[in-house]
Order: C-alpha cells, then structure tokens, then sequence
C-alpha cells in the first residue's frame, strides 16, 4: 500500500537503511569529487595554454613550419640554465601575456616544460612558483632584442645542458 504522507515515507525509509545507503552514496560522490578537483585543476591549466598560447604554438606544442618556435620536445631544454629559465618567461608572448594571474601563469609554465617538454626536460628540474613567475615577468624580453637574446640564451643552455649529460 503507497504511504498516505512524506512523513511515513521517511521513517519507512529510515526503517530500509535506505538514509544509509544514501550516505555511503554521498561519501563515493564526494571521494570522485575531491579526485576530479585534481583533474578540474588540470583540466583548467590545459585550457589556459589552448586559449592563450595553443593558437600560436599548436595544441600539442607543434607549430608545424612557421616562425613560431616549437614547444614540443624542445622547450625543456631551457631549464638547463637559470638564464634559460628565465629567458621563457620573459618572452614578450609569457611575460605580457594576458593570464595576468601569476599563479595560473606558473602552472601553465610547469605543463608546458613537464608536459610539453618531454624528455627535454632535465631530470631534477624544478617546477616555476608563482613569486618566481611574478618576478620575472617584471622583465619582458623586448621584441626586438629576441633573436639576439634566443641565439645566445640557447647556445649557453645547451653546452649547460651537455655538461650536465656529462656529469659534470
Ligand atoms: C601570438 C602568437 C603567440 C602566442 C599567443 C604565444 N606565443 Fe610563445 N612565441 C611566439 C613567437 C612568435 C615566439 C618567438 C619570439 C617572439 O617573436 O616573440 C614565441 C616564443 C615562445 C617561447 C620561447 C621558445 C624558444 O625556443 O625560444 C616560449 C617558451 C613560448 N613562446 C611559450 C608561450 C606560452 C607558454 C604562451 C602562452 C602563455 C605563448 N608562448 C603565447 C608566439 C606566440
């Protein structure tokens, strides 16, 4: 027979441990919840590199033959010397970019060197901060000095990066 009201619907609710199952259902909703934060904040990083810097330097880190350098297998490199370190965050493109939230700008950093990076990325590197970001950025690379400024930065962060494979 259907309950005449809400109030003997929940005792017999109460009476069937369905308040129980409930709860446990609760627990595994918030558990995938607290597991999905981790992948929303991923989820947010990526995002961020697709709306600010993909459109230039491709989805996967691969500009195909333009003029824009490649990301992908490459950029890691960079962490070889702290002057190659800081030489990608001054970029004009990272320094001025629009993702004014130092923070943010850090993650997308640390994704596109571990990520994009790949195997070009020392071991041991240690992923950008935020104040690290925030400081750096206070010092664009200007535009015009770039190809100059590229040159040297990248013959010094490579022998770095050949000493280092030496183990010296
Ligand atoms: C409008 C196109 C454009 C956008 C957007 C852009 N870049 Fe770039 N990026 C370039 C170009 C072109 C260069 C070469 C330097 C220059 O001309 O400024 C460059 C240089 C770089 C370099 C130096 C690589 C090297 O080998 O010298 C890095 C690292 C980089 N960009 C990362 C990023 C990241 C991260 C973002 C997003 C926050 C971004 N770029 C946004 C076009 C862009």
């Amino acid at each position: 027979m259907l309950p005449r009201n809400g109030r003997v619907s929940v005792r017999s609710s109460l009476k069937s441990g369905a308040f129980l199952r409930l709860g446990a259902g609760l627990l595994t909703v918030l558990s995938v919840l607290a597991g999905a934060d981790e992948a929303r904040a991923l989820d947010r990083v990526r995002a961020t590199y697709l709306m600010r810097c993909g459109g230039c330097h491709g989805v996967e880190g691969v500009s195909g033959p333009t003029f824009v350098p490649e990301l992908r297998d490459h950029v890691g490199t960079y962490l070889c010397s702290p002057e190659g370190r800081a030489y990608i965050v001054q970029v004009p493109n990272v320094s001025m970019s629009l993702i004014r939230d130092d923070a943010l700008l850090a993650q997308v950093m640390n994704f596109v060197v571990f990520d994009l990076g790949g195997a070009s990325t020392p071991a041991g590197a240690k992923p950008y901060t935020a104040q690290e970001v925030h400081e750096l950025r206070q010092h664009p690379l200007h535009p015009t000095e770039f190809e100059r400024a590229r040159a040297g930065v990248l013959e010094r962060t490579l022998a770095a990066c050949a000493a280092k494979n030496a183990g010296h």
